[in-house]
C-alpha cells in the first residue's frame, strides 16, 4: 500500500521533467521509485544529465543508463526531486533518515527547484516527531556530542541523542564518512534559531531540517495525490 502512495507521487514528479533538464536525484525508498520511472523515459528518449545524491542512487541510476555528472562539471541544476522524512505546511523538511542528509543538502541548494514526493504519514503540523538526523565529524564526537546535547536541551526536546546504528552493534557511516546523532525532539517550534545553534557546533557537518528550500510536494494518500505549493 505505502509503496504504491510512494509510487504516485513519483510518477506525479516524473511528469515534470521535461527534455534537457539537469537534475538532483534523491535517496530513499520514495525517490528510489522516481528514478525508477526516470530510467524509464531515458529509455524511450529522454535528454536529462543527472546529479545523485547517495552511492546507492548513483547504482540505482547507473543501472538504469542515467546519464550523470556532479557538481564540478554543473553549476546548477534545473530540479531536485527528492523523498523525505516529515513535511510541513510551509514545506519545510526533515531529512536523512537514510543518511544521504548532506549530499541531499547540496544537490538541492545547487537545484532552482526541489520536488519533494511523500505518502501522507510524512505530512505533520510540527516538525521533530521523526528524529533530527545531525550529521558529525567522527574527530572529537565526545564534545560535539555534549554541545548538541546542550543544544536539545535549550530547545525542549522531549528525548536525547542517540548515535545511529550504536544499538545493533556497527555504527552507520555516511558516505562522506561522517556519523550521525539522532536527536529526539518531539517538537521542533523553533527549526531556523535551532538550525543556526546546530551548525554553531564545529564538529557539526550538516543537520536534516530543509528550511525554505522546498516549493513544490507531491503527498500521495489513499484519496489521492495532493499538491502543495508555497508561494515564498
Ligand atoms: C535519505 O537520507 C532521506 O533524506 C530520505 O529522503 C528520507 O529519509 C525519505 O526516505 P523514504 O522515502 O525512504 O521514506
Amino acid at each position: 500500500m505505502s509503496e504504491d502512495l510512494k509510487r504516485k507521487a513519483a510518477e506525479m514528479a516524473v511528469a515534470d521533467v521535461k527534455s534537457g533538464m539537469r537534475l538532483g536525484l534523491g535517496t530513499g525508498s520514495t525517490a528510489k521509485h522516481f528514478v525508477d520511472l526516470l530510467g524509464q523515459r531515458v529509455a524511450d528518449g529522454l535528454d536529462v544529465i543527472c546529479v545523485p545524491t547517495s552511492e546507492v542512487t548513483a547504482a540505482q541510476a547507473k543501472s538504469l543508463n542515467i546519464p550523470l555528472s556532479d557538481l564540478d562539471t554543473l553549476d546548477r541544476l534545473d530540479l531536485t526531486v527528492d523523498g523525505a522524512d516529515e513535511l510541513d505546511e510551509h514545506l519545510n523538511l526533515i531529512k536523512g533518515g537514510g543518511g544521504a542528509l548532506l549530499r541531499e543538502k547540496i544537490v538541492a541548494a545547487a537545484s532552482d527547484a526541489m520536488i519533494v514526493i511523500a505518502d501522507g504519514t510524512k505530512r505533520v503540523e510540527m516538525l521533530g516527531r521523526f528524529p533530527l538526523p545531525i550529521e558529525v565529524n567522527r574527530f572529537g564526537l565526545g564534545a560535539t556530542r555534549r554541545s548538541v546535547e546542550e543544544v536539545l536541551k535549550a530547545h525542549g526536546a522531549e528525548g536525547g541523542l542517540k548515535l545511529r546504528g550504536e544499538d545493533k552493534g556497527q555504527v552507520f557511516v555516511t558516505d562522506g564518512g561522517h556519523l550521525i546523532l539522532d536527536a529526539f525532539f518531539g517538537r521542533i517550534s523553533q527549526p531556523e534559531v535551532l538550525s543556526n545553534d546546530l551548525l554553531n557546533i564545529p564538529g557539526v557537518v550538516q543537520h536534516g531540517l530543509f528550511l525554505n528550500m522546498c516549493r513544490k510536494a507531491y503527498v500521495a494518500t489513499p484519496d489521492g495525490v495532493v499538491v502543495i505549493e508555497t508561494g515564498n
